[in-house]
């Protein structure tokens, strides 16, 4: 390893655990982003780049900052970018996007369909539903659909509203969707693919914090993914993200969480959900 390099990434000290404690009260309670003390290295490791781009010394200044600023500042914007973790893929979990388009499509016959991706990352699990539900609206079994991404994150979301993805992540994408709704580019350095306008006019993305007190994103949707987001919080926080999600469902939408989810623990009845299928609930009185 370069030797200047190693000093300069050791000249920041070490998070003390007095400011890993503040930084991660700070990000729990408006964030709702649960960090473990076992976390202080990743964390502390994962805001080096930060302290960089502020050319700050150490991360005790960083921390003073941040805190200093709170809410109104924009590094916290930057500080909860570099904590969450922003993994996805074009049609991760597969099985949903099977069970839209043999169970839900039919059901939703002649209509026009309402999503919403609550956690949407950069972007790939809102255009996958726009693929599938393009291909029903192209056979003439739902009339239209509308659908809405929203993430905390500034810079996930606007990798999101951009559309251009690395080409490699195609190999997630059916073969005849490919050709019908990704345009490519062939620069052999870089090639590169992105989703065709007619479906990004059809998907609208806005940042919101799934724990502020009112979501203004308007009611009544059809389906509601929250997939592997849930996992950062905790279980009351993840009760009240659940419930107050379920109030934006429509009577008979379905609420969706990743494979690796459960809402088990939770008071599903008094949020006015049932199981359909294990990750899959539907909003009762439909
Ligand atoms: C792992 S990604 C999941 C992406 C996609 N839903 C999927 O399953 O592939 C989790 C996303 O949740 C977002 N997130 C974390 N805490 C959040 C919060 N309090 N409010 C809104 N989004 C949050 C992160 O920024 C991240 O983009």
């Amino acid at each position: 390893m370069n030797h200047h390099k190693t000093k300069e990434y050791f000249g920041f000290g070490n998070l003390t655990p007095a400011d890993f404690k503040r930084l991660s009260e700070f990000i729990y309670t408006h964030f709702g982003i649960h960090l473990p003390d076992k976390k202080k290295y990743l964390l502390q490791g994962r805001l080096v780049k930060r302290l960089v781009a502020l050319k700050m010394s150490s991360f005790a200044e960083y921390t003073d900052y941040v805190l200093k600023n709170g809410l109104n500042g924009d590094e916290v914007f930057e500080m909860i970018d570099v904590v969450s973790t922003n993994k996805t893929d074009f049609f991760r979990d597969k099985a949903h996007f099977d069970f839209i388009s043999e169970t839900l499509v039919p059901q939703w016959r002649g209509r026009k369909v309402k999503g919403w991706s609550a956690g949407c990352s950069t972007g790939q699990e809102v255009y996958t539903l726009a693929m599938v539900l393009e291909e029903a609206r192209r056979e003439s079994r739902i009339a239209n659909f509308d659908l809405l991404g929203s993430d905390i994150s500034q810079s996930v979301l606007q990798k999101a509203k951009t559309a251009i993805y690395p080409y490699r992540e195609v190999v997630n994408i059916p073969e005849s969707f490919r050709k019908k709704y990704l345009l490519r580019s062939r620069k052999p350095a870089n090639p590169q693919i992105r989703i065709i306008p007619a479906l990004r006019a059809k998907v609208g993305f806005i940042l919101l914090n799934l724990l502020s007190e009112s979501f203004p994103v308007g009611t009544d949707y059809e389906m509601i993914f929250c997939r592997n987001t849930l996992i950062y919080f905790d279980s009351p926080t993840q009760e009240k993200v659940v419930s107050h999600l379920a109030k934006h469902l429509a009577p008979g939408g379905y609420f969706f969480i990743g494979f690796s989810e459960s809402l088990l623990n939770m008071d599903i009845r008094t949020m006015g959900l049932k199981l359909v299928k294990p990750t899959i609930y539907q909003k009762t009185g439909g």
